[in-house]
């Protein structure tokens, strides 16, 4: 078995930026409700024409820039979205050959907010074993499209962006981190979803309950599955639905605020993106050392769920 490590991050946002005091003019709603309720005060929204697939590439470009890694070094392509660009081809294929990775297999991976672990976890096993050596992941969403702007309940939630990875073989046996664990449970598929192929519909209250609960349950089996401790985790990236939600998880895992990323505030729910988001966001502010250990850890839609812990 190969070692892997991820060996560059990237993000785009769209330019457009949607506030509290905009939602207050649109539905019936308040600046002091969203921020108390949810710590999102902003969110990213995409141009009418800029599809999953454009801000994946542009996503994308970065990653590769920051990387040195040539477009056609790339053998593997995993995009996780909830907002296709169309039913086929994948977006995969679109951002394929928005970036060409002329020798790369690319395909779409559907499980919502969970997207970027599961991709991680597919990668892992097609780089562990040998298959490929070098992997990309693109977690891009367009969630703008898929909100009615008239429910409160879902449309102050949620925002526009793309992010992602590239994962690399180590030609030597390492021991370093990285382990992943994903689960699912469609029998809560009603809770949270798109029915009728338009607009989200979510029971808000009740995933939130289980959420904490499923997450926090993932987290101590991963951490114990790795033989470490919370204090072991340098930096925890959780997804970031609601700064309820992430201050809940924190007190369960005690782990320190300090240790938490948070960046829900300025972005809302990017579904998929917002685990890579936030790790770009956090490696570009220098709070990552080679060495550490982050771990992460994501629910959405399915329900799916999934918790990562990698070295850096
Ligand atoms: O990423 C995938 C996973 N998704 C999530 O993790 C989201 C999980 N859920 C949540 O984040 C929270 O449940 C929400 C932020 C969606 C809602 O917060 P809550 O504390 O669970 O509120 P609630 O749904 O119990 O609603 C409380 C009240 C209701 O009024 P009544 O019935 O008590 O009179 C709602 O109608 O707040 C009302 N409400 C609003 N008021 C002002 C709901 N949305 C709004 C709003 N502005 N935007």
């Amino acid at each position: 078995m190969f070692g892997i490590k991820i060996i560059a991050t990237g993000s785009y946002a769209p330019k457009k930026v949607l506030s509290n005091a905009d939602l207050e003019k649109m539905v019936d709603t308040s600046d002091e409700w969203i921020t108390t309720r949810t710590g999102i005060k902003n969110r990213h929204i995409a141009a009418k024409n800029e599809t999953a697939s454009a801000m994946g590439i542009k996503a994308g470009k970065n990653i590769l820039e920051k990387s040195g890694i040539k477009p056609e070094e790339i053998e593997l392509l995993v995009v996780a979205t909830a907002t296709p660009d169309m039913n086929f081809p994948s977006t995969a294929c679109l951002i394929q050959t928005g970036l060409g990775l002329k020798n790369a297999v690319a395909f779409d991976i559907s499980a919502a907010c969970s997207g970027f672990i599961y991709s991680l976890s597919i990668v892992e096993q097609y780089l562990k074993i040998g298959t490929y050596s070098t992997a990309m992941i693109i977690c891009t969403e367009k969630f703008s499209e898929i909100i009615n702007w008239e429910d409160r309940n879902t449309c102050i939630l949620f925002g526009d962006g793309a992010a992602g990875v590239i994962v690399k073989r180590e030609e030597e046996q390492n021991t370093s981190v990285f382990k992943n664990i994903i689960k699912s449970d469609g029998k809560y598929a009603d809770l949270l979803a798109v029915p009728d192929r338009k607009y989200i519909d979510m029971k808000g209250n009740t995933v939130f309950k289980i959420a904490i609960r499923s997450m926090g349950d993932i987290t101590t089996e991963i951490l114990k599955s790795c033989g470490l401790k919370t204090e072991d985790i340098a930096l925890f990236i959780p997804h970031q639905a609601n700064l309820r939600i992430i201050n809940a998880l924190g007190d369960l895992l005690k782990i320190p605020k300090e240790k938490v990323y948070i960046n829900v505030g300025e972005y809302g729910n990017t579904s998929a993106a917002s685990i890579p988001i936030a790790l770009n966001e956090a490696d570009e502010k220098g709070l990552i050392k080679k060495g550490d250990k982050i771990m992460f850890v994501a629910f959405g839609g399915g329900f799916t769920w999934g918790a990562s812990i990698i070295e850096w």
